[in-house]
């Protein structure tokens, strides 16, 4: 009976991945834990790996002789070891475009909720209070915000700060394209940061994206600013963060994603007043979540059939897999 490896996952149950896989004799089998020793040992004689945000080493890799796909359940890859998977002939497939309205939803939830005071105002009136907040609220028509990293959800971000009246000014080395109506390119990200009101980041994590935002980029922008992160933790420098909300460069930050992820439970940021924090949660929705597990379990069916996959991140490697299932 082949295998597939489920070292973790974020649905409530597997019943779309068992109804795609077992019908081919596939038996899963789900780690109690994702420490590397635990895959390692566990990734033996497995033909698939479905994984969510378990680290899927050079080592786990070069255990899984037998592993003809790692299929993630989500978008980015960071937690994966692209390059050893691709020597090892071990196909990769996300899957990209799952969440991509609902992360956008929800950076213009935590946008909106930053620049309308909107829980510091909801928790006065839970105390009893009936009161505008004494804060000094921007208007958000006119403001310039900076969408760093305009892919899929970058894209949508950008339509939808239209939407709202922000000038929007966009900075992606990779774009190529037609940029959404009205939207700005910047040639640099100090262009794009210089003078932003708001700056909210949708760029993938890599070691060039690590701290793109520290103490000097939050020096470029416009002060005070608004700078939102529903993209990944290791993007923002936290601690540079800390400093220009106290010195007063920073008016608001929002972030559905920390570094480390999740944020220690005692970090003086998750209860600053202006900081807004939510748990990673982007892309939740109960249709995002079904999409996401159907479109998992289907790269994994295919790899197993040698079919081609949709959404490859190392297409190079399809040559390589065997036609046979
Ligand atoms: N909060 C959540 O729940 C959640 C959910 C899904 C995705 N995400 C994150 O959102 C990120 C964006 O997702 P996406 O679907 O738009 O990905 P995408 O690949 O479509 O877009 C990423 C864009 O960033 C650009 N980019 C790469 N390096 C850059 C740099 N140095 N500066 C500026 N831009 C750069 C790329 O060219 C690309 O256009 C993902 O990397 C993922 O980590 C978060």
């Amino acid at each position: 009976m082949a295998a597939v490896l489920v070292t973790d996952h974020v649905f409530a149950d597997l019943e779309i991945t068992r109804g795609l896989l077992e019908p081919l004799g596939v038996e899963l089998v789900i780690a109690p834990a994702t420490d590397e020793e635990t895959l390692v040992r566990l990734v033996h004689g497995a033909q698939g790996i479905i994984v969510c945000y378990a680290k899927i080493t050079r080592a786990v890799l070069e255990a899984a002789s037998e592993c003809r796909v790692v299929a993630r359940t989500g978008i980015g890859v960071d937690n994966l070891d692209v390059a050893a998977a691709t020597e090892a002939g071990i196909l990769i497939a996300n899957v990209p475009d799952y969440c991509v309205d609902e992360v956008a939803d929800h950076t213009l939830a935590l946008l909106l909720a930053s620049m309308r005071g909107i829980v510091g105002a909801v928790d006065s009136v839970r105390r009893g209070e009936w009161a505008v907040p004494q804060v000094p609220l921007p208007r958000l028509r006119g403001r310039r915000i900076a969408v760093i990293g305009l892919g899929s959800i970058g894209r949508r971000v950008a339509e939808r700060a239209r939407a709202f009246g922000l000038e929007v000014v966009s900075y992606d080395p990779f774009f190529e394209g037609v940029l959404p109506e009205g939207v700005q390119r910047a040639a640099t990200l100090d262009e794009a940061l210089a003078g932003a009101d708001v700056v909210s980041l949708h760029a993938p994590l890599t070691p060039e994206t690590h701290h793109l935002i520290d103490d000097r980029a939050i020096g470029l922008m416009r002060h005070p600013s608004v700078l939102v992160n529903t993209s990944r933790g290791g993007l923002v420098d936290l601690d540079a963060v800390a400093v220009a909300l106290d010195d007063g460069r920073l008016f608001a930050v929002a972030l559905d994603v920390t570094e480390p992820d999740p944020l220690r439970a005692d970090h003086p940021l998750r209860v600053h007043p202006r900081v807004l924090l939510t748990p990673h949660m982007g892309f939740y929705s109960v249709e995002a979540q079904q999409e996401l597990q159907r479109s998992a379990a289907e790269e994994v069916v295919r790899a197993l059939k040698g079919e081609p996959p949709r959404c490859p991140v190392n297409p190079e490697v399809f040559a390589l897999v065997p036609a046979e299932a």
